[in-house]
């Protein structure tokens, strides 16, 4: 239902991300039958080398610095009901977390003490990308983007935080040459070319400050700036545990539906061991009349217009 995701929201490449043999470990390669991590700059990359060469040589000096087993990611908005899951998810999942947040005190309460595998990192989406490459840093191979406004009396912070602050990210990481962007956005973002432009949803949440409008524009920059992404637009967010399967369809599909927060984050770890999720905008909500299906069968049932 339209309302529920009302209640609950306020906000052929050939080279590809292949996983190599350990689950947490993964490389910009191209497919290929050999586990051992390999670095290879993107059919985009290159797309964009001839359109600037800064870009591709920040990138290829990314991937001589990464040449080795190395398998971090930076989450920004770690301390989100979305970010949080994922951080755990990826711990759980054998990678090294950077977790990006506004109050390292606060953030440091929330996630477990001493282990090794987290590090949590002050980072602000609205404070440009020079601060957001620093927080980033080099040795980040993958950005994964929970972000979302707070509401608040600032009317234009969904502009703020889900548009600018999320094409920060991507500039921060076009800086390092991070190769791989996962976006939690939502269904509906494109809702008035899906003829949804009556859909309480969709009038509700750019009521606040054109928050869909918002989110759609940082997909549409992501989308354009080479880096190989996953855009994952999922329904109504719910805390509790799942219940039914996942649902996944092409982009301006859903328009209606929810799904836990839980589901939500293992799309966006598993988008990351999967290279059918490269280059795709999923949308996913979860049903209990749904068939259980693999990730790999997930993805790649999607074909991106
Ligand atoms: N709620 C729904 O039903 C629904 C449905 C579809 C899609 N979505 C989208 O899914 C995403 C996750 O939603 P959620 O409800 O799990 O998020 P959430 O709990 O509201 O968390 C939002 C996160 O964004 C962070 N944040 C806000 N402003 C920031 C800034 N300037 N710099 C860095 N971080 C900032 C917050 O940091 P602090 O902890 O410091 O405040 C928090 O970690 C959002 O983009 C949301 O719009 C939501």
């Amino acid at each position: 239902m339209a309302s529920s995701l009302i209640l609950s929201l306020r906000a052929t490449a050939s080279h590809f991300l292949v996983p190599s043999s350990s689950p947490s470990s993964f490389s910009l390669a191209k497919p290929q039958s050999s586990s051992s991590p390999s670095f290879s700059i993107s059919l985009n990359s290159i797309k964009m080398m001839q359109q600037d060469n800064e870009i591709t040589e920040e990138a290829t000096g990314k991937a001589e610095a990464n040449a080795g087993p190395t398998k971090k990611v930076f989450v920004a908005g770690a301390t989100g009901s979305t970010g949080k899951r994922i951080v755990d998810q990826l711990l759980a999942k054998g990678f090294s977390v950077k977790a990006g947040v506004r109050d390292v005190d606060r953030a440091r309460a929330a996630f477990p003490q001493n282990n090794p595998a987290l590090q949590i990192v002050k980072a602000d989406v609205t404070e440009g990308s020079g601060k957001l490459a620093e927080a980033i840093g080099m040795d980040s191979e993958a950005v994964i983007c929970a972000t979302g406004f707070r509401p608040g009396w600032d009317l234009f912070a969904p502009w703020k935080v889900d548009n600018f602050g999320t094409v920060n990210l991507v500039e921060a990481c076009r800086k390092l040459g991070v190769n791989k962007f996962i976006l939690i956005s939502s269904i509906l973002v494109n809702g008035a070319a899906m003829g949804q432009l009556l859909n309480p949803a969709y009038i509700f949440l750019n009521v606040f400050g054109l928050t869909l409008v918002a989110k759609l524009q940082a997909e549409q920059h992501i989308r354009r700036s080479g880096i190989n992404y996953t855009i994952v637009r999922p329904g109504g967010l719910r805390n509790e545990p799942p219940k039914g399967n996942i649902i996944m369809e092409p982009e301006d599909t859903l328009y209606e539906g929810s799904i836990s927060r839980d589901q939500v984050a293992e799309v966006a770890v598993e988008a990351l061991n999967h290279p059918e999720s490269s280059y795709k905008v999923v949308e996913i909500v979860a049903r209990e009349d749904a068939p259980k299906r693999s990730f790999e069968e997930l993805f790649g049932s999607i074909k991106q217009r």
